[in-house]
């Protein structure tokens, strides 16, 4: 299979793929040692270009209140332990993409991943090591990309076998043509174009197998022409909820029920509109690293 980077070259359609689980277990990070100590987004400094300051027991509340709101929805939580000296490991969706056997035509597979910033790279062997532990079979990248994020650039699309790639300041663009090559799999390439957006999920979330929200000025044209093509119900996101609000940066583990930051009043209304339901948490210290509900959890397919 190969990578698609724009609609000219789509060969298939969504209804003919094959069908994936729903992805309705999550990991997520103990919280321990989150805080703001270096800046490798553009969202972790204040006005002034100072370090934002995070409050460490509002962050520890938030995180607990968001792990109850997705066992609320019947997702099964399994949380990994703290490493010191990494306070980004909470955004444990960035480490490594799990590709399940469903996609592989085998086992389990993890990537790890090769982070862009020296500050995370000791994240990766901690949740390749927990995936190992929980039966995935450890498949690093074996070629030349020098940064590729797991699933902060690579989001599994519902429930079909098809993987959307941001290509950008944390992955690069051969790093998903191995992964379209190795596991058989159609990658749709999208390029990040706003540094405010530096991973995919930032700035899109596929929230059902035909739904999505997304901020469009955060692509090229290219890329806008890709989501518009193959997601029939596209919203898009105002700028200050996307930007500011990180309401892209959303999960859902069924198709229906869509956990997104809260305040962002135009998104829950549209999602309402669209028949989704919105699931609204508080992660404004997260927020201060430049990360939301997405990224504070890996979601995989449940496994009994
Ligand atoms: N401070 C973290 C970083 O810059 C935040 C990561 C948030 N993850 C995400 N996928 N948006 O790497």
């Amino acid at each position: 299979m190969r990578c698609y980077d724009d609609v000219t070259e789509l060969d298939f359609a969504l209804a003919d793929l094959p069908t994936l689980p729903p992805f309705d277990a999550a990991w997520m990070a103990d919280p321990r040692d989150f805080t703001v100590e270096y800046a490798i987004n553009p969202h972790m400094r204040a006005a002034g270009g100072e370090l934002n300051e995070v409050d460490r027991a509002a962050a520890r509340a938030e995180w607990a209140a968001l792990r109850e709101a997705f066992e609320r929805l019947g997702v099964a939580v399994d949380v990994l332990p703290p490493l010191d000296g990494h306070p980004d490991l909470v955004f444990c969706a960035n480490p490594g993409l799990p590709v399940p056997r469903e996609v592989t035509g085998g086992v389990d597979e993890w990537v790890p991943s090769r982070m862009a910033s020296a500050q995370r790279a000791g994240e990766v062997a901690h949740l390749a090591a927990f995936a190992e532990a929980r039966g995935w079979r450890v498949a690093p990248l074996t070629g030349a990309a020098a940064r590729f994020e797991g699933t902060g650039d690579g989001l599994w699309h519902p429930r079909r076998r098809l993987l959307w790639g941001g290509v950008g300041p944390r992955t690069e663009a051969s790093a998903w043509e191995e992964l379209a090559a190795r596991y058989a799999l159609p990658v749709v390439r999208l390029r990040l174009a706003d540094p405010d957006f530096y991973h995919l999920d930032t700035c899109l979330a596929l929230v059902a197998k035909d739904a999505c929200l997304w901020y469009p000025p955060a692509f090229d044209a290219a890329g806008r022409a890709l989501v518009e093509r193959l997601v029939p119900r596209a919203i898009a996101v105002d700028e200050e909820a996307a930007r500011r609000g990180f309401a892209c940066n959303a999960w859902s583990p069924d198709g229906r029920r869509v956990v997104l930051q809260r305040g962002a009043e135009e998104v829950v209304r549209a999602l309402r509109a669209a028949d989704l339901e919105p699931v609204e948490v508080e992660t404004s210290e997260f927020r201060k690293s430049g990360g939301s509900v997405f990224c504070m959890k890996l979601a995989l397919p449940q496994r009994g």
